[in-house]
């Protein structure tokens, strides 16, 4: 049988509720669709933190690079500056491995509905630039404490690290309906967002079949909210891919529904799914967190290791389960966690079983 080895990190706060939820539904669909998923968990986080002043091993980054994929609940807390716990774990993964492309799908789903009256129609997907760009190493804070003290913060754009991300989100919206969005702000940041503008607009003249609009970003999050149907495909830089990913799941009901992939599409490293969303401090511990955006982070994990019917499964029995009202509270429901779970293992078990009557 297929076997994929999976390094899980369940984090912080609710990270250590959803990922169990998102490893229970997959081994539920890997046993019905033929493959296992060894699974290695890494205690690492702010926990770990706290008793060796490191968030991960100090050779965790080696011990992660010899897996298939990496699945991570979320990171941070509130008594340890947040700067600290992402850039000892999340951040230094994505650079390390090279996860230049962060997927962030986002659709209305069966049942739930979003604080917008008549949008249920949503189905985007954001290409969120994921390694340079706004988040970047180079500054630093200046005459501390004294009356000029200043911090400045260089954001960093490339013309390779432009162009990639660019094309990989052509290719995606030549392969669904062929709109794609480029987020922007030449009109304000004069130096990187023209340069940014320039190799869009290039990488994307190769694509024949994709229109291209390139929308300035505050703008843009105005018309998320008064027409969300009318996005395909978003592209955006570091900065602005990483708020419009809240803004854009929100308008489907909640972030907790949100799910992303972290990709080094040339596949020479592993790359790495998690939620939208962070380590929800103030539910964490109640067993209320919504597991959609992990297990639905999962599920694209699955489709990366090449399990396309069991992706689809999962999704489809996410979908059941939200249409049969099983919702969490920031859907407006009553559901636990652990609700949410059974609905979905036990409809990925009761459809083999109808296909195997059917077969027999
Ligand atoms: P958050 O996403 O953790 O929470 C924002 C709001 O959404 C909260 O009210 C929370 O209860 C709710 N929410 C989030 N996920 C939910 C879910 N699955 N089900 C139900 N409700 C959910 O954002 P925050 O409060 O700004 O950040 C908390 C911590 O998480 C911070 O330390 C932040 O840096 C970190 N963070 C980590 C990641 C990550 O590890 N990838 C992502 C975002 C934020
Ligand atoms: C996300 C998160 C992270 C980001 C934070 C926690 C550093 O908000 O994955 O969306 O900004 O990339
Ligand atoms: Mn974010």
């Amino acid at each position: 049988a297929r076997r994929h080895s999976v390094a899980v990190i369940p984090g912080d706060g609710i990270g250590s509720e959803v990922v169990p939820a998102a490893v229970a539904a997959v081994d539920a669909v890997a046993a019905v669709h033929g493959f296992t998923v060894r699974w290695t968990e890494y205690p690492w986080g702010s926990d770990h933190y706290r008793r060796h002043g490191r968030m991960m091993a100090v050779d965790g980054l080696d011990l992660l690079s010899r897996h298939d994929a990496i699945l991570l609940g979320a990171v941070g807390t509130p008594d340890i500056p947040d700067d600290v716990t992402l850039w000892g774990l999340l951040i230094p993964i994505r650079r390390q491995f090279d996860q230049y492309v962060n997927l962030r799908p986002v659709r209305s789903m069966p049942g739930v509905r979003g604080p917008l009256r008549d949008a249920n129609d949503i189905d985007l997907v954001i290409v969120r630039e994921n390694v340079e760009g706004e988040y970047s190493e180079i500054g630093g804070r200046f005459h501390r404490g004294r009356p000029e003290e200043m911090a400045i913060q260089e954001a960093v754009f490339t013309r390779a690290g432009v162009a990639r991300v660019a094309g990989y989100a052509a290719r995606l919206a030549s392969e669904r309906r062929g709109g794609l969005t480029s987020a922007t702000k030449s009109n304000g940041i004069i130096h990187t967002m023209p340069f940014w503008d320039e190799v869009v607009a290039e990488t994307v003249a190769a694509s024949p079949g994709v229109a291209l609009r390139k929308v300035l970003i505050d703008a843009l999050a105005a018309e998320l909210v008064l027409r969300p149907e009318r996005f395909d495909v978003i592209v955006a830089s570091n900065l602005f891919g990483d708020i419009l990913s809240d803004l854009a799941s929100a308008l489907t009901g909640s972030i907790g529904l949100a799910a992303s992939a972290n990709l080094n599409p040339e596949r020479k490293h592993p790359s790495l799914f998690e939620p939208v969303h962070g380590s929800a401090p103030d539910i964490a511990g109640k067993g209320i967190a919504n597991p959609v955006g992990q297990i639905w982070s999962a599920a694209l994990m699955l489709r990366h290791l090449g399990e396309e019917t069991a992706a689809q499964a999962l999704l489809d029995a996410v979908d059941a389960a939200l249409a049969a009202g099983v919702l969490t509270p920031d859907l407006g429901g009553n559901a636990t966690t652990g609700d949410f779970v059974s609905a979905v293992v036990t409809t990925i078990t009761a459809t083999a079983s109808t296909t195997a009557d059917r077969s027999t």
